[in-house]
């Protein structure tokens, strides 16, 4: 076997003795760029650890998925969109109406910013929290309402209501936060987001949820008009790369922000589609990456505290810690290291954010700040 299609076949995670091979062959022989794959199989002497991706995805129905239908990439086939909502609105418990798929979430709250800044005003975010998004906000005219978390780096719900006004056109929060990894009481977010979202649209955005035990609130959006719930397969469903997301609120809102995605549906392709059915119907890959990630965060918290490293509660797939105790240089730690971690988030108290990775990348992890 030629070294590039060996190489490729390693790249996407199946031996040779792989699945889907009357398909495959067909793609395997479609013209693939050499460059390419050399610069990716270099770049794996690097440990990412810096944007809360799953260490174990894609789950194997879906590598299944991708190679099986590699040879219907050639054709639009929109069809594939309406099964994967279905599958979605069923997963959710919610109608087929209430779904919008989109490239990442972050497609969702790209769309969620600009609906909302059709009409000037400002937006309420907890700080710190999930911003990567929030500049479409800002340069569309919204002002930024930031509000400080509690001491235990919890989302402030009481503040984040005071901070609501007749000029609040948004207000997000992200369940669990990002990059705490703290979690709102279920009881207590659903209050707040009854109340909050009588006058202004409230988006929850629950990228990690997936890593607790908590319910989504996709089961009160039918009852609140204003809520939209942004959801993606690129954490605990391990398709990060392939780029796929949803929203899930009620019709009308879902209509509004399907108006502003001129192909409705269809930004994902019909490979990361069909991989992220395929990911639906693999619960025993997403049990393993739960129960895996809770051992190995677990690990990395014990270890980081007999560094002089003060741990926030992890509900997620990321841990944020202080490194204001910490004797070495910690970022140079990592950069001799080959170790990609965050940043650091909160300058006083010099808190920063790393990903729960494979147990012998945390050992590394470890290793490299000892
Ligand atoms: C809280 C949160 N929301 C949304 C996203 C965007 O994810 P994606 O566009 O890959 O779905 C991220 C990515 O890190 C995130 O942490």
């Amino acid at each position: 076997m030629e070294t590039s299609r060996r190489l490729w076949l390693k790249k996407i995670g199946i031996g040779v003795a792989g699945i889907g091979f009357t398909n495959f062959n067909s793609f395997a022989s479609a013209p693939a760029s050499e460059n390419l794959i050399p610069s990716f199989e270099s770049d794996t002497n690097l440990i990412f650890l810096r944007s809360n991706e799953n260490p174990y995805g894609p789950s194997p129905l879906a590598r299944k998925s991708f190679v099986a239908n590699a040879n219907i990439s050639n054709r639009y086939n929109w069809d594939i969109a309406e099964q994967l909502i279905s599958d979605l609105a069923k997963k959710n418990n919610v109608k087929y109406e209430n779904i919008l798929l989109g490239a990442g979430s972050t497609e969702i709250l790209d769309l969620v910013a600009k609906w909302v800044t059709l009409e000037k005003g400002n937006y309420v975010i907890a700080d710190p929290s999930y911003d990567y998004w929030t500049a479409t906000l800002d340069h569309l005219g919204l002002t930024k309402k930031k509000v400080p978390l509690t001491t235990e780096k919890k989302i402030n719900l009481q503040a984040m209501l005071e901070a609501v006004n007749e000029d609040t056109k948004l207000v997000y929060i992200c369940n669990p936060n990002n990059p705490t990894g703290t979690i709102c009481e279920r009881k207590a977010l659903v209050e707040f987001v009854t109340k909050v979202s009588q006058n202004t649209i409230v988006l929850i955005d629950e990228a990690y949820l997936e890593f607790t035990k908590q319910q989504s609130l996709s089961s009160i959006i039918n009852d609140n008009k204003n809520i939209i719930i942004a959801k993606t397969f690129s954490k605990m469903y391990g398709l990060a790369g392939a780029r796929i997301g949803y929203a899930i609120a009620n019709k009308t809102i879902i209509d509004n922000l399907a108006n502003l995605q001129s192909n409705t549906n269809n930004s994902v392709s019909v490979l990361s589609k069909l991989a992220a059915i395929a990911s639906l119907k693999d619960d025993t890959f997403i049990s393993s990456c739960y129960s895996q990630n809770e051992n190995v965060r677990q690990y990395t918290i014990n270890e980081l505290e007999k560094l002089n490293c003060e741990c926030i509660y992890s509900n997620t797939n990321f841990i944020y810690f202080s490194i204001a105790k910490y004797k070495k240089d910690y970022f140079k730690q990592l950069e001799i290291n080959r170790i990609q971690g965050g940043r650091i988030y909160e300058e006083e108290g010099q808190w920063t954010r790393i990903t729960v990775g494979k147990m012998d990348e945390m050992i590394k992890f470890i290793k490299a700040l000892k």
